[in-house]
């Protein structure tokens, strides 16, 4: 069996004669010499071919390639010192397996809704690519993360009865002789594997049938959800923090070939790996916003606009903590020291992003928790097997939830979190 070379292994195989197989980005030629454009899914390079080098026919082949002709190819890998990626091949052989003409996602500019129509095939391109590759490693960091911390993965079902977020921004859908939801959260469910488990994560799509067309929103995106028994908010937070932290240095650590093909300053990530976010309470934050002469009140919830001046102060996350209760969901544990505050905290990134992270300590008491729901106006009949956990068992607990292409976006510097997800869903747009 062949073995096949990745293009990102390059470094291990200087010098060596290997067999690669990969597709054409673009191309170039100066007479007797042509230069390929190369990917392979793993990296981008050059492969370099000389009339002197290779038969005739061979030469006359490459010079037919179309974008995204798919070969195999033989040569050998070299240093290259001028380009970024730092090797190139000098081919000798190749093979094609599919050339055609009129690959839609040119080398040109393109606007965002062409691409968005072609996402099947942009995906291809470099920029994408380093996206997709981010979105992997924060991935892995975060199972990474959470397995070391003594946590299990935890899956919550996608369809449902019980709206855990509100009833207002929910997908409805015909179940046999009953209705169901599609999950805007599984923190209920991760509620449930707290007390059965200690602590748990669940990571999976969420949805949410908000009528907002702005850069921080999809109908379908991506949620972890940890949920830690016996745990305090105040310990909650400084495990948001080491946990952001990690994956922060994860990137880093990972990821330098990418941040560059995305032109990410990676010194703008690293003040995260430092931990020390600031806990700024919600009275401040609206202190702050009104000497800005922003126009808000105490009791009022942060518009975009004022998420992204308040992130635009620091240059890590931070944590605005004890929002009032009258704007968030009816399972948060009141803040004993000012009952008209829940005991939560919303993590807002730097640079302008806003919040990427929400969470709290739930109410574990039956009787509070029920007066909350009847207080929400939600049913408790619908909430019955969620009372079941203050009736047996109920401990103190807390936990949050991470909007996964909102930390892309930021850690990519994304302009909006459609880029974020390899097939994004919104207002409008369901396909590809
Ligand atoms: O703040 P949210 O609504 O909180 C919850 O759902 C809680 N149940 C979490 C928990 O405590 N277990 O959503 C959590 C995060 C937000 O901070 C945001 O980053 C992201 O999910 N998010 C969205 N991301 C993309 N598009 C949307 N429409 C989003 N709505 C929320
Ligand atoms: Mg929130």
């Amino acid at each position: 069996m062949t073995e096949y070379v990745a293009i990102k292994d390059s470094a291990k195989h200087v010098g060596e004669t290997v067999k690669m197989h990969v597709w054409l980005t673009d191309k170039r030629s100066s007479g007797k010499i042509m230069f390929l454009q190369l990917r392979d899914g793993s990296a981008f390079f050059q492969g370099v071919i000389r009339k002197e080098d290779v038969s005739e026919e061979t030469f006359q082949t490459a010079k037919g390639l179309h974008q995204e002709a798919s070969f195999y190819v033989t040569g050998t890998i070299n240093e290259d010192k001028r380009s970024k990626f730092g090797y190139e091949l000098q081919i000798s052989d190749l093979e094609v397996v599919s050339n055609r003409e009129g690959f839609p996602v040119t080398n040109k500019e393109h606007g965002i809704d062409f691409l968005l129509d072609h996402r099947h095939l942009w995906l291809r391109s470099r920029r994408p690519f380093a996206i997709m590759q981010i979105r992997n490693t924060l991935f892995k960091a975060t199972v990474d993360f959470f397995e070391k911390e003594g946590f299990i993965k935890f899956d919550a079902p996608l369809l449902m009865h019980t709206a855990p977020e509100g009833t207002t921004e929910l997908f409805h859908t015909e179940y046999f002789e009953t209705d169901a939801y599609l999950s805007q959260s599984g923190q209920l469910y991760g509620e449930v594997g707290a007390e059965a488990f200690g602590k748990i994560f669940t990571f999976g799509p969420t949805f949410r049938a908000e009528a907002s067309k702005t850069r921080r929103h999809l109908t379908e995106f991506w949620m972890m959800e940890p949920e830690m028994a016996w745990m305090h908010q105040d310990e909650s937070l400084d495990l948001q923090e080491r946990f952001l932290a990690y994956i922060t240095g994860q990137v880093l650590e990972k990821n330098q070939y990418e941040l560059e093909i995305l032109g990410r300053d990676p010194e703008k990530l690293r003040p995260t790996t430092e931990g020390n976010f600031v806990r700024l309470d919600y009275g401040e934050a609206i202190k702050m916003l009104q000497e800005a002469g922003r126009e808000i009140q105490w009791g009022d919830d942060f518009g975009a606009p004022d998420e992204a001046y308040l992130a635009n102060q620091f240059d890590r996350p931070f944590f605005i903590v004890n929002y009032p209760t009258a704007i968030k969901p009816f399972y948060m544990k009141k803040n004993p020291e000012n009952p008209k505050t829940y005991l939560c905290a919303d993590v807002l990134a730097p640079e302008g992003y806003g919040e990427i992270m929400g969470g709290s300590e739930r109410e574990s008491d039956y009787e509070v928790l029920k007066a909350q729901l009847e207080e929400a106006g939600l049913s408790l009949e619908t909430y019955n097997w969620y009372l079941d956990l203050r009736r047996y068992g109920s401990v103190p607990h807390s936990g949050f939830g991470m909007g996964f292409e909102r930390v892309i976006a930021w850690i990519c510097k994304l302009d909006h979190v459609r880029e974020a997800i390899p097939f994004p869903r919104m207002m409008t747009r369901i396909e590809p």
